[in-house]
């Protein structure tokens, strides 16, 4: 998963393409909200999305995705919903931002379609990888930085509330989107890192932080 970029903002300014995933209850969301704060110092444009949504008409799709109601969808309807939302959201909002050379930090991007899609759903990576690049025309991440959990911390992090869609499946199916995630990071060691997210907030911040400013 590396090759980029599909437009760099000129002048020798670019955009950056930062992506925060790993399974369900890694922490990710927390994540991205303390690396968005720490980079508001740097004056550049920063700009937050997330997968699946980040759009109006991707916040609808992932409605359909989550609701726990379409237990009958599809391995492949379920891929190629989450990768409508995906080229929605590229369109719309990654492309331009990346264009004015802004900071981007997307929570979850095509990684979770390998992880969760081509190993959880049994797709495989190969398949979900060749349709993902066609999705996303070029544009991928500089840095995908993954953030490990095993099951019982992520079960316990996740806590009481009601599980979606893709959450309710059973234990094997999280365990193949975790071997998933490390998988990717094996086979592209330039653009992935991984974070051993059962560490303290903080520890991982800073971790998360040296990753990124090798980059910016
Ligand atoms: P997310 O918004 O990260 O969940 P949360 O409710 O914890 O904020 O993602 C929703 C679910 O969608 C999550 O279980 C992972 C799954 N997912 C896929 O299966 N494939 C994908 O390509 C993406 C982006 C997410």
């Amino acid at each position: 998963m590396s090759g980029q970029k599909a437009s760099a903002g000129g002048q020798g300014r670019h955009g950056l393409f930062i992506v925060l995933d790993g399974p369900d209850g890694c922490g990710k969301t927390t994540q991205l909200g303390l690396l968005r704060n720490a980079l508001l110092s740097e004056g550049r444009e920063i700009v937050v999305a997330r997968e699946p949504g980040g759009t109006s008409i991707g916040e609808q799709v992932r409605r359909i995705l989550l609701d726990p109601a379409h237990a009958g969808m599809s391995r492949k309807a379920e891929l190629f919903l989450y990768m409508a939302c995906r080229a929605q959201l590229v369109e719309e909002v990654l492309a331009p931002a990346f264009g004015r050379a802004a900071v981007i930090l997307c929570d979850r991007f095509l990684s979770s379609s390998v992880a969760y899609q081509g190993f959880g759903g049994g797709l495989g990576m190969d398949e979900v990888l060749r349709i993902g690049q066609f999705c996303v025309g070029g544009l991928l991440p500089d840095r995908t930085i993954l953030l490990d959990v095993d099951l019982a911390t992520s079960a316990r992090r996740r806590g009481p509330r009601v599980a979606d869609r893709i959450e309710q499946r059973d234990d094997a199916f999280h365990l193949q989107v975790r071997e998933g995630f490390l998988a990717l990071a094996r086979t592209d060691p330039a653009h992935f890192r991984v974070v051993d997210a059962r560490k303290d907030i903080l520890e991982i911040h800073e971790e998360i932080m040296k990753i990124v400013k090798e980059v910016l």
